[in-house]
């Protein structure tokens, strides 16, 4: 018998409290059907409407459910989702932060052979923290990029590039940030000697082109943390919306998986929000587990719903989240 895996749930705001449910539904599911895959679901809260009741976006308890957990699920948050996602990558010590861009059959994707999984720096970088007001009208951030930081980020690009069969691309800006992106580089190139592996250095402005222009060129994309930011967007555009990428906080000992969409008000609670986001972060998290072939037959049933319906709206479909989850469940 194996142990039940502890999951953390954090829905937080708008339709993450449509969405997360959806792919609770969906592991339930698979736990049901499956020997050996067990889960204990422990939910907490985060964001604006805890914020609003207790003065926190992030109480303590979450913390410690999330760090205390083998994984997390997380919604999204609102106007507060700063102060929720980037202390809780940091609680587990995300280091990578993956987010695959890969368009589905039959969802309008401007560039439907697009098979991309953006590997982003996810602790550094300007997202150091590192902001000053130095004068009145004069202010400063601080970008820091170091040599442990991004010689483990091209470990994990390069080791999941050769796992999943891709190509590795390194973003940077190197002509302009000589010193933080060289050292970037430098990180790269030592891993990628101690594990004899090739790759391409684009540098990132350039790659925003060359993405939109033919994305099939690229397969694992390693980028410093903002470039990573804006990159992944940029090619969620073209594979159909946010509304359809999972993404992963990957650290040493555990995991957070939370949808690219945020917290959607212009549709919250009308239980309408695309589940497919979040229920392909239940793949993810299944995978994460290594139960592969769980994970595998999740995203099989959520391709074929994607490809023949039921759909919701923001597809052009009039299913309710509800009615594309249960197809997804039945497909299993
Ligand atoms: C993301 C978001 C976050 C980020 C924000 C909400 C802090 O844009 O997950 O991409 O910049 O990392
Ligand atoms: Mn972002």
């Amino acid at each position: 018998m194996s142990e039940a895996k502890r999951v953390a749930v954090v829905p937080g705001d708008g339709i993450g409290r449509e969405a997360i449910p959806a792919a609770q539904q969906v592991l339930d599911a698979v736990a049901d059907g499956r020997e050996g895959i067990d889960f204990e679901f422990v939910s907490g809260e985060a964001g604006d409407r805890v914020q609003e009741r207790t003065g926190s976006a992030l109480p303590e308890e979450t913390r410690e459910l999330v760090t205390g957990a083998d994984a997390a699920l997380f919604g999204a948050a609102g106007e507060t989702a700063a102060e929720v996602i980037i202390p809780l990558r940091r609680a587990i010590d995300a280091f990578a932060n993956v987010r695959p861009a890969t368009a589905y059959p039959g969802v309008g994707a401007l560039q439907p052979e697009a098979d991309l999984v953006f590997v982003r720096e996810n602790t550094e970088g300007v997202y150091a923290g590192h902001e000053a007001d130095l004068a009145p009208g004069v202010t400063t951030l601080t970008r820091v990029i170091t040599a442990e930081a991004s010689e483990r980020i091209a470990r994990f690009g390069f080791e999941y590039a050769a796992e999943h069969d891709y190509s590795v691309t390194v973003a940077h800006k190197a002509n302009v940030m000589q010193t933080t992106d060289g050292q970037f580089l430098e990180g790269v190139a030592t891993v990628s000697e101690e594990l004899d592996v090739e790759y391409e250095t684009v540098l990132m402005d350039a790659l925003a082109m060359e993405l939109v222009r033919d994305p099939t060129d690229y397969g694992v994309v390693i980028c410093p943390n903002l470039a990573g930011d804006v990159l992944s967007d940029l090619a969620a555009g073209f594979v159909g919306g946010l509304g359809l990428l999972a993404s992963a906080n990957i650290g040493p000992e555990r995991a957070l998986f939370e949808p690219v969409h945020g917290t959607a008000p212009d549709i919250a609670g009308q239980k309408v929000a695309n589940p497919t986001a979040a229920i392909l972060c239940g793949a993810h998290l299944l995978e994460y587990f290594e139960f592969e072939a769980a994970g595998a037959d999740v995203r099989e049933a959520v391709t074929e719903t994607l490809a023949d319906g039921p759909r919701t709206p923001d597809l052009g479909g009039e299913a309710s989240t509800d009615e594309v989850t249960a197809a997804i469940v039945d497909r299993l």
